[in-house]
């Protein structure tokens, strides 16, 4: 039976932290009391015009092979979840595949399910890899989020910041990836969304995150706790055998709130969000990394990732590092 297993991490963030108060220098009409009682977040990166999803994309990965010992020649399938890709085509992908010299012929492609995209990409690779016809694999949530934020919207513009976050995913007979889950509810698109596309040389519609972030939150904890049951209960791992959730970095209260809904000591969730805030499709794999180098993630251990966003999408990865 093949298996794949996660076998390097890497992440990079893009300049210096950018802090509440910072943001109120810059004219956002808030304050540091507001944002991090509310959220959790004190800091994100912001890139520098002229950094791209790509850029990020490609550091993130070049990291998570060093770490792996392996080489861009050794990778034949990659795969980035993004939101903000550096051109409507061709895929921020095929940029980085350029970019790192991942050799011509493997597949390479863009996953679009916003804050869920990292465990879409990572669930679809999985199944590549499972079915015998791909090796090894790039997995890399990335995002310039900060060029679709309204800085005179203060409701988002506090939450989110940039980022991006790479794995590498080995076939082999060692279990890695022991359950996964993925789900959609398209009849919730409208609360969270950038209501825009390209039409005759424009833009049509709002070009920015638009959000009911009452109705997002409600959502995201239920589906957060529902999904993370879910493949607990398909890998029949029982919760207390569970060393670290790792949900999608949005709202230190979601995280909270999903594992409190769970039953789960605060004590096994890993926060990033304090430093990075939200980064969408990046925010799991960056988190994954930051936890994996601090030492707080160990080889063997049982780390359940979760994505929730726009969409609406949710789902779940159980993996044993
Ligand atoms: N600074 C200061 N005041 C603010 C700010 C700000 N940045 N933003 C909003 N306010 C004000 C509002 O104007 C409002 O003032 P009013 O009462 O005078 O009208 C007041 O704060 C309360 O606003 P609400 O929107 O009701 O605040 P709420 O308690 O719902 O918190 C928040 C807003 C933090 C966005 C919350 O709804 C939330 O966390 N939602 C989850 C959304 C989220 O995390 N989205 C991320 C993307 S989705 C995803 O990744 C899954």
């Amino acid at each position: 039976m093949i298996f794949s297993r996660v076998i390097g991490t890497g992440s990079i963030v893009p300049g210096a932290p950018v802090s509440n108060d910072d943001l109120v220098a810059r004219g956002v009409e808030t304050s540091d009391a507001w944002v991090s009682e509310r959220t959790g977040i004190r800091f994100r990166h912001l890139a520098d015009k002229g950094v791209s999803t790509s850029d990020l994309a490609t550091e993130a990965a070049r990291r998570a092979l060093e770490a792996a010992g392996l080489r861009p020649a050794d990778i034949d399938l990659v795969i980035v979840a993004t939101t903000t890709p550096d051109m409507v085509f061709p895929s921020t992908a095929c940029l980085v595949q350029s970019a790192l010299g991942v050799p011509a012929g493997a597949p390479a492609f863009d996953v679009q399910a916003v804050c869920s995209g990292f465990v879409y990409a990572l669930t679809i690779a999985d199944k590549f890899l499972r079915s015998g016809s791909h090796k090894r694999a790039l997995i890399i949530g990335a995002e310039t989020l900060s060029r679709i934020l309204d800085w005179s919207d203060r409701s988002t513009c506090v939450l989110f910041g940039d980022g991006a976050g790479a794995v590498v995913l080995e076939a082999g007979d060692t279990p890695g990836i022991l359950a996964s889950a993925l789900h959609a509810d398209g009849t919730q698109h409208g609360i969270l969304s950038v209501p825009s596309h390209p039409e005759g040389g424009s833009l049509v519609g709002c070009p920015f995150i638009r959000m009911d972030g009452q109705a997002v939150f409600k959502f995201a904890v239920r589906v957060l706790a529902d999904v993370a049951r879910e493949v607990l209960e398909q890998a029949a791992l029982p919760l207390e055998q569970l060393d670290w959730l790792l949900p999608h970095q949005a709202n230190v209260r979601i995280l909270q709130g999903t594992a409190k809904r769970l039953g789960l000591s605060e004590e096994n969730v890993i926060v990033t969000v304090d430093r990075h805030g939200n980064t969408s499709a990046a925010s799991v794999p960056l988190a994954l990394d930051v936890a994996v180098r601090e030492g707080r993630i160990l080889p063997g251990q049982t780390v359940l990732l979760e994505g929730v966003g726009g969409g609406f999408t949710w789902g779940a990865v159980l993996l044993r590092i």
